[in-house]
């Protein structure tokens, strides 16, 4: 029988399965890119949740990790950031979130780098604040030729977070902060036993009720504080 969880992740793929075609999205009163295989912010809530609740350090750098469209890391610079580098798994992703860098003019802000959670970066690289919308559904995935849309869903027995978890330190400026996008469709427990592992606490900052598929949906953004 198919877990619940795997069900999911399957309802999630379908949902993007006619996305064939370069499209675009109206959000937060702008118009976005977005390319077939990425993370379709538009079909739930928490695109607009998180991208009103980040506190994005006006001058500063801001980092987004799994960043999709890239929408969030656009609004970034537009809010202020001085310095915005959007990393992602996926080229799609990458791809995409060029595209709307240069669609609303921020470019030059914005970099987009495709690579397994900090892999990309420099060693020096510092951000005041690093976030990631988390592929939360704790599930194996089995083949599929939608290989790389299922891992924005999900993340089998957390890896992914776990390198998260363990690397986010090593690029933070001095009073940088670090925040999740989580939902109560991810297993908080295992997040909180791995933060641990790595000397964080988490700090749940703002939480709302949202309309999912598959009905209510719990979203979050979860701070990492040290233990
Ligand atoms: C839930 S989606 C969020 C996308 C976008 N930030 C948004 O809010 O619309 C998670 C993103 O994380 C990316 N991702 C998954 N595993 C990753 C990894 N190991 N390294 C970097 N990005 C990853 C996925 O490709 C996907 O774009």
């Amino acid at each position: 029988m198919e877990s619940t969880d795997l069900g999911l992740v399957r309802r999630l793929r379908r949902r993007h399965t006619d996305i064939v075609e370069p499209q675009t999205f109206r959000l937060l009163g702008q118009e976005w890119d977005l390319l077939p295989g990425v993370y379709a912010p538009n079909l739930t809530p928490s695109a607009a949740l998180y991208a009103e609740w980040l506190p994005y350090p006006v001058d500063g750098a801001f980092c987004e990790v799994g960043c999709g469209t890239g929408y969030i890391s656009v609004l970034a610079a537009q809010r202020g950031c001085a310095r915005v580098t959007a990393l992602d798994i996926s080229p799609a992703a990458v791809d995409n979130t060029r595209r709307n860098a240069d669609r609303h003019a921020v470019a030059g802000q914005v970099t987009a780098r495709c690579g397994d959670v900090f892999e990309p970066l420099d060693a020096g690289d510092r951000y005041d604040l690093v976030f990631w919308n988390s592929n939360f559904v704790d599930v194996e995935l089995p083949e599929s030729s939608d290989a790389m849309l299922d891992r924005a869903f999900a993340d089998p027995g957390y890896t992914t977070h776990d390198t998260f978890l363990r690397t986010v330190a090593d690029h933070l400026t001095p009073g940088g902060r670090v925040m999740l996008g989580f939902t109560d469709l991810g297993d908080t427990g295992l997040l909180t036993r791995l933060a641990a592992t790595h000397g964080w606490r988490l700090e749940p900052r703002r939480r709302a009720v949202g309309e999912y598929p598959d009905g209510e949906l719990r979203y979050e953004l979860i701070e990492l504080v040290r233990r």
